[in-house]
């Protein structure tokens, strides 16, 4: 299990594209739709031409599966998104398409970029055979896709950009061009904190335009702090509602499949918690719900929030407040609990049982012990507190 609760946001075709614009990566214009009307306006605001319907869904062959057709009239295009909206794409559901502007293909190519994990360094991976589905061209042609490591303190200078031209067998006359094109996907790539930038295909267009037709884009979650903008690229409604909760209240927290919430300050903590809960759980039948930890500077709010989150999930039936006071001591945190109880008010309803040790433990257990809230069980040890959260969860 992961503590960190973030790691990567795969974008969608669409988001890709605008990332691809905001850094100068030639592509055509796209417009959103999420029904076949506003598909039909979308053309219409495209010209009225031939234009591309595409399912926007996180995972590849979608041309393959009948998801990307072409229009070559705005009615045309509402029919064709008539079709492909709700459309089932390998498990995901289509509730949007882009309309893009369709291009006159000479030839389709295919580049990458990627964070090699286990060489330390990044490699780029290029082929004059794109469109093809690129796990497929690496096992049955891999002499057609070129594989060049980047030197991460480099990136892909011009020189760098060459290399894979050239090594990918781009024509003499094509090579100043898509390597140009190289150069500012690597800028994707690193300024937007990437560790994916695929375009499958790149193509060269009938009157000699290279243009990244099709992009993937996976960023990296852990420099999210560094991109603001990247929060809206995050999509809410296929992420776990209470993780996305407790993502925008930065909590970090992870939902498990169990019936006993659990609260704690420090990632170690909460980890030991979990244990001594789901051996507790045992005799009764019942496991941990989730991973949350509050952190060191746990105050009233941020206490609150987690409690908030926890008794979001309805399969919670009891919740163990588990604290370690240290910078943050056990009298500042009860403190906390009972402002939290205020705070939720009637939203708290399930039984909590809180376990409280170190620095200052005395006042922290004497402000709970006179605020009495009907709901809170205070307990000495984590093994006790543990079995008496299972207890209480099995029957309710
Ligand atoms: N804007 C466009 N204009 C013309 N053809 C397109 C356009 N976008 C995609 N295509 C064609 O459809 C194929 C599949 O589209 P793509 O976006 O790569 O989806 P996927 O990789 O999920 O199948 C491309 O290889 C290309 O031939
Ligand atoms: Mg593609």
């Amino acid at each position: 299990m992961s503590t960190e609760g973030r790691s990567r946001v795969d974008l969608f075709e669409y988001q890709a594209r605008d990332v691809f614009e905001k850094h100068g990566v030639p592509v055509l214009r796209g417009v959103v739709a999420t029904t076949p009307a506003e598909a039909r306006a979308a053309a219409e605001q495209l010209g009225g031409g031939t234009v591309v319907v595409k399912a926007q869904v996180k995972t590849g062959g979608r041309g393959k599966a009948g998801g990307v057709k072409l229009a070559h009239s705005p009615e045309e295009a509402q029919a064709r998104a008539a079709e492909i909206l709700g459309m089932d794409i390998k498990g995901h559901t289509v509730h949007r398409v882009m309309i893009a502007e369709g291009a006159r293909i000479a030839e389709e190519y295919y580049f990458s970029v990627l964070l090699d994990r286990s060489e330390r360094r990044y490699l780029a991976m290029a082929s004059v055979e794109g469109g093809v589905e690129i796990e497929q061209l690496a096992v049955e042609r891999p002499e057609a896709l070129a594989r060049v490591a980047v030197d991460p303190t480099v990136g892909i200078d011009a020189a760098k950009a060459a290399e894979i031209a050239a090594q990918a067998g781009f024509a003499p006359e094509l090579a100043d061009e898509v390597a140009a094109v190289f150069q500012k996907l690597w800028t994707v790539y690193t300024e937007e904190d990437a560790t994916l930038v695929e375009v499958n295909p790149l193509v060269r267009t009938e009157d000699g335009a290279v243009i990244a037709l099709d992009g993937k884009v996976t960023l990296d979650e852990n420099a999210a702090f560094r991109h603001p903008d990247h929060a809206d690229l995050v999509d809410r409604a296929a992420t776990d509602p209470l993780e996305a909760r407790a993502k925008e209240l930065d909590l970090n927290y992870v939902k498990l499949d169990g019936e006993v919430g659990i609260i704690g300050n420090g990632a170690g903590l909460v980890m030991s918690t979990l244990d001594v809960v789901a051996y507790a759980g045992e005799a009764h039948g019942v496991k941990p719900a989730n991973f949350l930890d509050i952190g060191g500077g746990a105050n009233a709010q941020v206490m609150a929030n987690g409690l908030d989150v926890i008794l979001g999930d309805p399969q919670v039936k009891s919740v163990f407040v588990n604290v370690f006071g240290g910078i943050t001591a056990c009298d500042e945190v009860a403190t906390g609990i009972v402002k939290a109880l205020e705070i939720l008010g009637d939203k708290e309803n399930k039984p909590l049982v809180v376990r409280l040790d170190g620095n200052n433990v005395e006042a922290g257990r004497k402000i709970l012990a006179d605020a009495a809230h009907p709901l809170v069980t205070l307990v000495a040890t984590m093994d006790d507190a543990a079995a008496k959260a299972a207890e209480l969860a099995a029957a309710k």
